[in-house]
């Protein structure tokens, strides 16, 4: 499978990252953008509509790395159904939508895409070519038949903890009924999900998402989260350490461990006892060849001293932790059901600093929950002021259906909203920029990843996860070359082999 990553200056660092809209064709942009590809041959499977007796599937994934792992996952799952992938949506004879419901009308963008999606259906039947279309993710938890009634093309609706049902949904729904598989599976997905053969992973790339942990149980009034995904769910260190180990088989050299709250993570050890991510983070750390290690998104209820001291003794892990604060308003943290205050916060990010001195620090802030006055939002930028972030993710505040936050009754006004926005937008860059030009004549660790735009350019990735360009050949990708930064560039730093 090829991860493309389309306009995106985020570079999907946040676990729950919103799609930026754009259509089903080749020219519609999202933050991020996957098309599964699969190399198997048909086993048990109708000749295709083209003749052929290769299936094709297009997928787009909408949203955070845990919809593009989740993706690569269904392709593995549909590769020993004997489909191959398409970068072509108008090859496919199944289109799966993967989609995200955090912020903004994301289920209207969704039959928005389907109606588009009819259209297409419409001139390919004239062809004699038929087309099925899935929709998975979060929307499709979240509004389940509802997608059938509206959207009568779709075929296949399935939520996040069913995917390893779809080659047997695809089986009912070539048969001609509509499947709708959002009931929470009592089955360990994970265990029923096909593993990819080495040359698919070869193809995905030196670093790798790993999901160890699903769900949420902390509930802020503002996220959708806990409704789509359930309850937490953390997948064992024995299921991880052999997932792990097959990534590195196959070339793998970064892992980052994906959760919607991965510092909750907590699985049974190697030793019967139950462990937590900074446990499992030593247990990874040994694997030879992996070399880089990073995990995301986490809370700060769950920063405990096992992890701040891993931080402190893994020289794989690297300096960069993504810890969402939100609000730097007390008041507003308890609205939001944070449990936690800014003082908490602090002295943790202070806790940190002193196990990890060179951490780099990511967050994400919402402005305009309902009720935030002026002072509050002052309050946060204090706070921006205090910590001085090297990234971080801020967005206005949408009402999601069905959350405590959408119910109130003292919603902020949108021209409010964008002003604060603005100048909080304003301030984490500046701050990104100031941590960019620290980095300028520093030696650093590179892990090479792909080909950059100009011919001879690699591009790879910094400790602190900042796309860094250099000249080097590319039989060098996967290797960790000293580099010397010359200069910043957008968002991204430039840099020369030493
Ligand atoms: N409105 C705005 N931003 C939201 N996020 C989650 N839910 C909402 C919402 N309803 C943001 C939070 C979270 C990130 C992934 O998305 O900042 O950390
Ligand atoms: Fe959503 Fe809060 Fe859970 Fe994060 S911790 S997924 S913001 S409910």
């Amino acid at each position: 499978m090829r991860i493309e990553i389309v306009n995106s200056s985020v570079s999907g660092q946040c676990a729950l990252k919103q799609g930026a809209g754009g259509g089903i064709f080749p020219s519609g942009i999202d933050l991020i953008q996957t098309r599964a590809q699969m190399n198997t041959d048909i086993a048990n499977a109708a000749p295709a509509a083209d003749g052929s007796n290769t299936r094709k599937v297009y997928v787009k994934t909408y949203g955070c790395q845990m919809n593009v792992y989740d993706s690569e996952r269904m392709a593995d799952a549909l590769s020993k159904d004997g489909y191959q992938t398409t970068d072509n949506p108008q090859d496919a004879d199944l289109l799966l939508l993967n989609t995200c419901h955090i912020r903004e009308k994301a289920a209207e963008k969704v039959y928005s895409e389907l109606g588009r999606i009819r259209q297409m259906k419409q001139t390919l039947a004239e062809q004699g070519r038929e087309l099925m279309v899935g929709v998975a993710g979060c929307v499709a938890q979240a509004e389940g038949q509802e997608i059938i009634r509206r959207a009568p093309i779709v075929d296949i609706v399935i939520g996040p903890q069913t995917y390893h049902r779809l080659p047997q949904a695809i089986a009912r729904a070539r048969k001609g009924e509509k499947v709708v598989e959002t009931e929470y599976a009592i089955e360990d997905k994970f265990e029923h999900l096909p593993q990819p053969d080495r040359k698919v992973i070869a193809k995905r790339g030196v670093s790798a998402f790993l999901t160890v942990q699903e769900g949420c149980d902390k509930f802020c009034t503002f996220c959708v989260v806990p409704y789509t995904r359930g309850s937490e769910v953390s997948r064992s260190v024995a299921q991880i350490d052999t997932e792990a180990r097959m990534l590195v088989a196959a070339g793998v050299r970064e892992i980052t461990l994906l959760g919607q709250n991965v510092n909750a993570w907590h699985g049974q050890g190697n030793d019967g006892t139950e462990w937590g991510l900074g446990a499992l983070l030593r247990q990874l750390s040994q694997i030879d060849g992996l070399e880089r290690l990073r995990y995301t998104t986490s809370h700060p209820r769950d920063m405990d001293d096992a992890l701040i001291g891993a931080h402190h003794d893994l020289q794989k892990l690297m300096p960069y932790l993504h810890l969402p604060i939100q609000s730097g308003s007390n008041s507003v943290l308890k609205a939001m059901n944070r449990r936690h205050t800014v003082k908490d916060y602090l002295d943790l990010i202070g806790r940190i600093r002193q196990a990890r001195p060179d951490i780099a620090l990511s967050g994400d802030f919402i402005v305009g929950f309902p009720g935030e006055t002026d002072e509050d939002f002052e309050d946060t930028m204090r706070l921006v002021e205090t910590v001085r972030y090297a990234q971080a993710f801020s967005f206005k505040y949408s009402p999601r259906p069905g959350t405590p936050g959408a119910e109130r009754d003292d919603h902020i006004a949108e021209d409010v909203k964008s002003q604060r926005l603005q100048r909080l937008q304003a301030l984490l860059r500046e701050h990104q920029i100031a941590f960019a030009d620290g980095c300028v004549g520093q030696t650093i660790d590179l892990l090479l990843e792909k080909p950059g735009r100009d011919p001879g350019q690699l591009i790879g990735r910094s400790p602190w996860l900042q796309p860094v360009i250099v000249n080097a050949n590319p039989s060098q990708i996967g290797d960790i070359v000293k580099v010397r930064i010359t200069r910043t560039g957008t968002n991204s730093l430039y840099a020369d082999c030493v």
